[in-house]
């Protein structure tokens, strides 16, 4: 039997701190799965940042200390992925919340311990950059569980370390640790459990310090060159729009005047 599917973002919290948006995933009894409600909500909680002016950065994490996420919520597959309309219409819930990240004009940072598994590992990959923790540990078990993994997200993964290091990846459903997960390309940044959030939020704040249009415009040449392209999106018009603006001003006078320059966004 296939359930209907509701949004519900009692699982998911968003905060601002300065430029600085933190979106976490609170699933605790569950390793912070994803149910469907949740996948459901993130689209919309991606877009509210993304109209928020105030933020110029966004961190993706698992909530309090816990992992970032175990993946599907599996304990409901019997009722929404039951067969293959249901695992169509729950890939389709799931791509999209994958996309809404990918896809976001504002830069995203996956911020990982422990576990980042199946659709974790498909929401990390989802973001512009990952920071994990020594402990964190990665791994698509979907050929332990005998589902299909969706094709965009099998696409991200792709993407980010290339066709045969996802074949291993996904045929072998193991787990690879931080150090492995950074050689392949999956983790940029590695630091101690402790030392997880404040890295992050420096990372964080950096990005947010410079330009927001040159962000942009990067985010989207970047992922059309690796085939993640921005539907409606034309990279070249972004980087056109950044020789336009007042922010190429800033940045130049900032320049010559010897000082931190300071963006707005237009
Ligand atoms: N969906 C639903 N429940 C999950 C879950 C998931 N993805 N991941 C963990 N849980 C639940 C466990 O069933 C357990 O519930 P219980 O306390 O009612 O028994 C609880 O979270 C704690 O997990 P447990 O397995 O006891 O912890 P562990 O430290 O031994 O192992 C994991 C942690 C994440 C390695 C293991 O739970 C696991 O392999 N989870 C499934 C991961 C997966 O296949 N994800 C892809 C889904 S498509």
């Amino acid at each position: 039997m296939n359930a209907s599917f509701s949004p519900s973002r009692s699982k998911l919290h968003a905060s601002v701190v300065g430029p600085v948006a933190t979106l976490s995933i609170d699933n605790p009894a569950k390793h912070n799965a994803l149910d469907l409600g949740m996948w459901q909500a993130l689209p919309g909680l991606i877009a509210e940042l993304e109209r928020d002016e105030r933020v110029r950065a966004i961190i993706l994490r698992g909530g309090g200390k816990g992992s970032f996420a175990s993946g599907a919520d599996i304990a409901e597959f019997e009722t929404v992925r039951a067969d293959a309309e249901g695992g169509r219409r729950y890939e389709a819930v799931n791509e999209a919340a994958f996309w809404a990240v990918a896809h976001c004009a504002k830069p995203v940072i996956a911020m990982i311990r422990r576990y980042c598994l199946g659709g974790g590992f498909g929401l990390a990959l989802s973001c512009d950059l990952r920071i994990a923790s020594e402990n964190a540990s990665f791994g698509v078990p979907a050929a332990r569980l005998g589902i299909g993994y969706p094709p965009g997200a099998v696409r991200l993964v792709t993407a980010a370390v290339g066709a045969p290091a996802a074949k291993d990846l996904f045929y072998t459903a193991r787990r690879v640790g931080a150090e492995e997960a950074q050689r392949l390309g999956i983790v940029q940044r590695i630091v101690p459990d402790g030392a997880l959030e404040e890295t992050a939020l420096a990372l964080a704040h950096d990005i947010a310090a410079n330009a927001p249009l040159t962000i942009r415009a990067a985010k989207a040449a970047i992922d059309a060159a690796v085939g993640l392209a921005h539907p409606g999106t034309d990279p070249v018009g972004l980087a056109d729009r950044c020789f336009d603006s007042a922010d190429a001003v800033e940045g130049r006078k900032a320049f010559l005047e010897k000082r931190r320059p300071v963006f707005t966004g237009r």
